[in-house]
């Protein structure tokens, strides 16, 4: 088990206030996990913004009826298999579809996917979100 590090931080009042407030409403019990998990995500940008080899969840939304799509789509994911780890799909209704893939890989490579899935005529919406391989991170 790692030690834990004690500190006392001064901070305006009225923004400790407006903090206290959030956490609690996003559940938070105490604020060393709400200011660890801060600290985490500006860590994650960081290993995105140097290239380090991370983890990210990429949403797709599409209307299955469009001509074609699913084949670019499909032929896309196969051009991209060595970063794609699996692919969920799910049909929302009689139209739409949404994938979930989750990615492992170099950011740029991730981003050159999400963003050629976006460039796809028909789709409606691709969500990108980061996490970390959480190798590096405490
Ligand atoms: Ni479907």
């Amino acid at each position: 088990m790692k030690k834990e590090f004690r500190f006392g931080v001064s901070l305006p009042q009225e923004l400790i206030e407006e903090f206290d407030k959030l956490i609690k409403k996003k559940g938070y019990t105490n604020r060393s996990k709400a200011l660890a998990d801060l600290i985490r995500e500006e860590l994650i940008k960081k290993e995105w913004e140097e290239e380090e080899e991370s983890v990210g969840i990429i949403t797709l939304l599409y209307n299955h009826h469009k001509r074609q799509l699913m084949d670019k789509i499909v032929d896309l994911q196969h051009n991209f298999c060595k970063i794609i780890l699996t692919d969920q799909h799910i049909h929302l209704d009689h139209n739409n579809c949404l994938e979930i893939v989750a990615v492992r890989g170099k950011p740029k490579e991730i981003k050159k996917l999400a963003d050629t899935l976006k460039a796809i005529k028909g789709v409606k919406n691709v969500g990108l979100s980061i996490s970390s391989t959480g190798k590096n991170l405490p």
